[in-house]
C-alpha cells in the first residue's frame, strides 16, 4: 500500500494532459496524497523573518488568514501586513494549483482558511483528541459539513531543511469498517439541541456525528495508533502535497514552518463521488446519513 502519488510539476499553474489529469483525480479521490517534490512556495528575503514562533499570540499554534484578516499573530502592524501578504500569495497559488489540476472542481470549489504554523510540532500536554500526532481524519465539531469535502494544500516552507514528518494510515473504508460497529447513532433530538444551544453552526447530520466519532475513537485507541497499517513520510522543505484530509488518515509527527490552504467542495462536484467518505459510510451503514 503506497499512500503517495508523486507528481513532477514545478509550476503552480500546471499544464497537464487529460489522461494524467484523470489519473490524478482518481488517485486523490481514492484517498491518496498527491506529492509535488518540485513545487515550492518562494519566500521573499524580507519574509524569512516571518518564520518565527514568536509571532504567535498567546497559546496559539496557528496564524490564520480568512477574508483578508490575520488572526492569531501578535507583532507590529507592519509584520501583520507582511503576514497577510505572504499568506495571501500562498492562498492564490494553492487556488491556481487545485483549479489548474482539476477544472471540474472550479465552479463549486470554495477557498476557506489559510493557515501558517510557525512553531515546532509539540504534542506533549495535549489531550488525545486534540493531538494531531495521532492518526485521524479531519472533522469539525462546531461546523457540520454534511458530507462536503475538506481538501488541503500543504507546503513545507522550513528554511533549515527540516522535513515535516507525517504518518498516513490505512484506506478510509478499512478504518471505517473497523470503528463503525462501535459507533452508536446520535441520540434523538441531539442535533437540534446542539444547534439551538449554539454548539454547532447548523444541524449536525449523522454523517458529521460518525466522522467526529471516527476522529475521536481513532485518536484514543493506542493499540490502533501503534499497530494499524501505516506509512511514514518525511516531506522535505520546499515541497508541496495535497489531499482530502477528511479521508486520508494522517498524523503530523515533527517539523516546523508549514503553510496550509483549506478548500471545500460538494461531493456532487467530484469526479468519482462514490469514493467520498459520505458515500462509503452510507454504503456501509445501508442508509442515508445527511437526511
Ligand atoms: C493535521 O492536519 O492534522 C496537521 C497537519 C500538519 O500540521 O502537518
Ligand atoms: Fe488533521
Amino acid at each position: 500500500m503506497d499512500m503517495l502519488v508523486t507528481v513532477e510539476i514545478a509550476q503552480w499553474l500546471p499544464l497537464l494532459d487529460e489522461a494524467l489529469r484523470q489519473q490524478l483525480a482518481w488517485a486523490l479521490e481514492l484517498g491518496k496524497v498527491l506529492y509535488f517534490p518540485q513545487l515550492s512556495f518562494e519566500l521573499y528575503d524580507d519574509e524569512l523573518a516571518l518564520l518565527s514562533p514568536t509571532l504567535l499570540s498567546g497559546e496559539r499554534k496557528n496564524i490564520s488568514l480568512e477574508h483578508g484578516e490575520v488572526r492569531g499573530a501578535g507583532g507590529p502592524p507592519e509584520t501583520r501586513r507582511q503576514l497577510a501578504q505572504m499568506m495571501g500569495r500562498f492562498s492564490e497559488q494553492a487556488d491556481q494549483l487545485v483549479r489548474g489540476l482539476f477544472p471540474r472542481y472550479d465552479a463549486q470549489l470554495h477557498g476557506a482558511r489559510t493557515s501558517f504554523r510557525p512553531a515546532v510540532i509539540d504534542h506533549r500536554n495535549l489531550s488525545a483528541t486534540k493531538d494531531d500526532s495521532r492518526l485521524h481524519v479531519d472533522a469539525f465539531p462546531s461546523r457540520p459539513n454534511r458530507g462536503e469535502r475538506i481538501l488541503r494544500v500543504f507546503c513545507n516552507v522550513n528554511a533549515a531543511d527540516t522535513p515535516r514528518r507525517w504518518r498516513m494510515g490505512e484506506p478510509f473504508e478499512q478504518a471505517a469498517q473497523r470503528f463503525l460497529p462501535r459507533i452508536r447513532r446520535p441520540l434523538p433530538g441531539s442535533a437540534g439541541l446542539l444547534s439551538t444551544l449554539g454548539i454547532t453552526k447548523g444541524r449536525r447530520s449523522e454523517y458529521d456525528h460518525i466522522m467526529l466519532s471516527l476522529h475521536d475513537r481513532m485518536k484514543r485507541d493506542a493499540a490502533y495508533q501503534a499497530d494499524a497499517p501505516q506509512q511514514v513520510m518525511d516531506f522535505p522543505a520546499r515541497t508541496t502535497w495535497v489531499c482530502f484530509t477528511d479521508q486520508v488518515l494522517h498524523a503530523a509527527m515533527s517539523g516546523q514552518h508549514l503553510l496550509e490552504q483549506t478548500f471545500h467542495i460538494p461531493v456532487a462536484a467530484q469526479y468519482h463521488p462514490e469514493n467520498s467518505p459520505l458515500k462509503v459510510l452510507e454504503r456501509l451503514c445501508g442508509r442515508g446519513l445527511i437526511a
